[in-house]
């Protein structure tokens, strides 16, 4: 089994930082998710790893030993691209068998290979066609197809699914976790797709320009993220974010102005630090299902319902307060608020995330936590 670790590794392209000192370790038979906004190294990693981009600084681990000199095709790690970057003039049995032709296997052991991987894919029947007579969904199955044949130690996915129809998504998203509970092997799967984060990571790396922001499992993430970033990137629909500054803090309470006579009075679960002062500049993150209507508690807002999103299971209120900020509301059920009309809500005091003014989560007092 393969363990795979990254220490203080940097990448640039020219004078442009890419990646700045990425420090990762990756258990054996552990399924990694990297997320984060497009432009912020992903594939740039992926590809370092891989063995197609030169290391700059640091170092790559596979087990004990060190690969950044180890050639692409010696490290034992195949990749899937969101591309598929099939050979166009194969047929699928040689687009699948064709690094085992490149590594001189024999024909007969190579057949059998190819064989098995499309039994576990379910492409038996597609062997023999071109990948231009293939579907967007059977194509990723062969590239797939591809990585698997070369029993690699570690798998790279580069967004893999992106290109497929949300249906197709959720089907692969299933296989893909299979395949991972059959073969045990080691991977790391880049996706911008949170509910595909969520469901397949046995923990989640969140990435914002060439840093590490937070790694954790998806519930460590989902409830204790370490900034504002984390926590507006894990967890659908995102958590609201209300801006504004401490006027008065009591044993009991916070009192905030968030602009424009807007107040909002929280309970003070976050005594004696510093950035909780008077005069302070802080952020209050709520996620919308821990939003109720009416006035229950302390921490109410009053504003209009400006649009209703009707999920049908359940509902999805956005409400602009007398300052402009948005908050939006989850409601188990369907409701039919109208537009235009005012609306009252409240948070519940228990969900209630407080980030200061660098935007990094202000810890909650022991008692509370
Ligand atoms: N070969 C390259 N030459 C110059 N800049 C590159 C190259 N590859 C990637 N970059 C830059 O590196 C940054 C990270 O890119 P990438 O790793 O593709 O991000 P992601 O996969 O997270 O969207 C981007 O700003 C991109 O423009
Ligand atoms: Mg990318």
């Amino acid at each position: 089994m393969t363990t795979l670790t990254i220490s203080n590794l940097c990448k640039s392209f020219g004078d442009v930082d890419v990646l700045h000192d990425i420090n990762l370790a990756v258990q054996s038979g552990e399924f990694v998710v990297l997320v984060g906004p497009s432009g912020c190294g992903k594939s740039t990693l992926l590809r370092l790893i891989a063995g197609l981009e030169d290391i700059i600084d640091g170092t790559i681990q596979i087990g004990e030993r060190v690969i950044n000199d180890v050639e692409a095709d010696k490290r034992g790690i195949a990749m899937v691209f969101q591309s598929y970057a099939l050979y166009p003039h194969m047929s699928v049995e040689q687009n699948i068998g064709f690094c085992l032709r490149v590594a001189r296997q024999p024909s007969a052991l190579i057949r059998e290979k190819v064989q098995d991987v499309a039994q576990t894919l379910q492409i038996e029947q597609l062997l023999k066609r071109k990948p231009g007579e293939l579907s967007g969904g059977q194509r990723q199955r062969v590239a797939i197809g591809r990585a698997i044949v070369r029993d690699p130690d570690v798998f790279l996915f580069d967004e893999p699914l992106s290109n497929l129809d949300a249906e197709l998504r959720v089907q692969m998203r299933l296989e893909l976790m299979k395949l991972h509970n059959r073969l045990k092997a080691t991977m790391i799967y880049v996706t911008h797709d949170q509910v595909e984060a969520l469901t397949m990571a046995d923990k989640i790396v969140v990435m914002r320009d060439g840093v590490i922001e937070q790694e954790g499992t998806p519930i460590e993430l989902f409830n204790n993220p370490c900034n504002k970033f984390v926590a507006g990137f894990i967890g659908t629909p995102k958590m609201n974010f209300l801006h504004g500054h401490i006027t008065t803090v009591t044993e009991q309470s916070l009192h905030l102005e968030l602009g424009e006579g807007v107040e909002l009075e929280i309970p003070n679960r976050w005594r004696g630090h510093d950035a909780v002062g008077r005069g302070r500049k802080v952020c209050v993150g709520i996620r919308p299902n821990e939003v109720v209507e009416g006035e229950s508690g302390v921490s109410t807002l009053r504003g209009t319902i400006s649009v209703v999103e009707q999920l049908g299971r359940e509902t999805l209120s956005h409400m602009v307060l007398p300052n402009k900020q948005y908050i939006s509301v989850l409601e188990n059920g369907q409701h039919f608020h109208e537009p235009g009309t005012p609306w009252t809500v409240s948070l519940k005091p228990e969900a209630i995330y407080l980030f200061d003014e660098h935007e990094q989560t202000i810890a909650l007092t022991k008692e509370f936590a």
